[in-house]
């Protein structure tokens, strides 16, 4: 059976699975609670000097039957009073000591960080997560994401934690950055223990159309806030991936974003990610999904043969290259299972309309459309406007004998170089349909 105990920078967990800094975790009844359930791990709801929140707070956008693909919060660190929660902290390792929880901070002053590390570590805390990355509220008082932002205020801060942690310290980032690789060595710098990403996406929802002011709502009037959920996974593989593979990085990562499910897990971990940190899914489904969580995981593990979670950590990495290095004589075109379609033709307008007019229909009146192979140039669009599974696939048809890379064409001088100069001899062109096909 796989072992999903993880290590993060010397914070053992029973699992890969922590509730991250959100109101999940806003007490200790709550991460007691997701304890009992099976998490592994919780990140207190940021820790500092407590304020008042807002209300109404939260906006979604909502995808046919899909509601929350989308979240958005204006909510800001705990208005609860500091003591309060240390005790909370101090109640819960009692009673569990073997998982671990992470007590989020985000303070001003050097005074004011010095004496929350102590009091958080007084109390317990397996490890400390610096909040470097609320987008809302705080960054405008000089904190949150205006921190993450500043890799050389991000790294002083740093420094002033380390002078008196004696637990590891993660650094939570911001994604509104344009490269996140620069505050993650920031960190490392700093001699931070690890870092975590991402914290929520500035936004706004959406807009009440009606009274002419933007979600969530507050009295007639509303603000910019952070975004998160399954919407914004993909932007945070991505800035995983771009931390995990930056020359220098050498911490461990804890990936969060959009995760929902095992499968998302697995792909941040293959990315890179140690271990991950979920919020968005817990607030719409509770804690309960730790266990097709956990189930999932070991299931893939058992299946694929990794015995520890650690095995899995990078397995991705060497497969995500620049542009320049990818194949292009590699080709694919679509194929369509007659007997799975539905006859709906989306495929075709899409095709038609969208892309590269390679999909006809049948003159005899029958409805099952087909490829023109010419005209394929295997951009996926089809199969993935198909609303049945597996009924449009991608076939290889280049014998996978030769390669060659834009890197390859630019350093042996054979690129074009105009815009008329067509080496490739239009071959591995698209043709599209002459302008006058339409003229009657
Ligand atoms: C309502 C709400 C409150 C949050 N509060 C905090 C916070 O206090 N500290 C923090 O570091 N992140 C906070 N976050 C960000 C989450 O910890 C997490 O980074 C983000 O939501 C992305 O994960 P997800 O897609 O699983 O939700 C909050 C998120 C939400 C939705």
């Amino acid at each position: 059976m796989a072992d999903l105990t993880t290590n993060l920078a010397g914070i053992k967990s029973p699992n890969p699975f922590w509730l991250a800094s959100a109101p999940p975790t806003n007490s200790g009844y709550q991460v007691m609670k997701a304890f009992d359930e099976g998490w592994g791990g919780a990140v207190w709801k940021t820790l500092g000097v407590p304020v008042v929140n807002v209300s109404s707070r939260y906006g979604s956008v909502n995808y046919r039957d899909k509601r929350m693909v989308g979240f958005n919060n204006i909510e800001l660190i705990t208005d609860r009073p500091l003591k309060d929660n240390l005790r909370e902290i101090e109640e819960v390792k009692k009673y569990f000591p073997n998982n671990a929880v992470v007590a989020s901070l985000m303070v001003e002053t050097k005074e004011q960080w010095h004496q929350i590390v102590k009091d958080v570590q007084n109390a317990g805390a397996d490890g400390i997560e610096l909040n470097f990355g609320c987008p809302h509220g705080m960054c405008e008082r000089g904190m949150g994401s205006a921190v993450g932002q500043e890799p050389a205020v991000l790294q002083t801060i740093v420094e002033w934690v380390m002078e008196v942690a004696k637990v590891p310290v993660i650094v939570k980032l911001t994604p509104n950055i344009t490269d996140i690789t620069e505050p993650a060595l920031a960190a490392v710098k700093g001699k931070a223990d690890a870092i975590s990403l991402i914290n929520t996406i500035q936004s706004l929802i959406g807009v009440d159309i009606d009274n002419f002011v933007p979600y969530p709502i507050v009295d007639g009037k509303s603000t910019n806030g952070g975004y998160c959920g399954p919407a914004v996974k993909p932007i945070a593989l991505n800035m995983l991936k771009n931390c995990a593979q930056a020359p220098g990085m050498n911490l461990p990562i804890s990936g969060i974003g959009g995760i929902e499910n095992w499968r998302d897990t697995v792909e941040y971990m293959l990315l890179g990610a140690t271990n991950v940190q979920i919020c968005t899914a817990v607030m719409h489904f509770g804690f309960g999904i730790i266990r097709d969580l956990t189930s999932g995981l070991e299931r893939y593990m058992d299946e694929k043969g990794f015995k520890t979670t650690a095995e899995m950590v990078g397995k991705a990495l060497p497969n995500v290259k620049t542009w320049e290095n990818l194949n292009l004589k590699y080709k694919v075109t679509a194929s369509i299972d007659k007997d799975k379609c539905v006859e709906c033709q989306l495929c075709y307008t899409a095709c038609e309309d969208g892309a590269h007019q390679a999909i006809g229909l049948p003159k005899d009146g029958s409805r099952v459309p087909y490829i023109i192979e010419d005209n394929c140039v295997g951009c996926n669009l089809c199969s993935l406007v198909c609303p049945v599974e597996d009924c449009i696939t991608m076939e290889r048809r280049d014998d996978g004998k030769e390669h060659e890379t834009w890197k390859e064409w630019m350093t042996e001088d054979k690129a074009p170089t105009t815009f008329d100069d067509d080496r490739a001899g239009g071959k591995h062109h698209w043709v599209p349909k002459p302008t006058d096909a339409l003229k009657h």
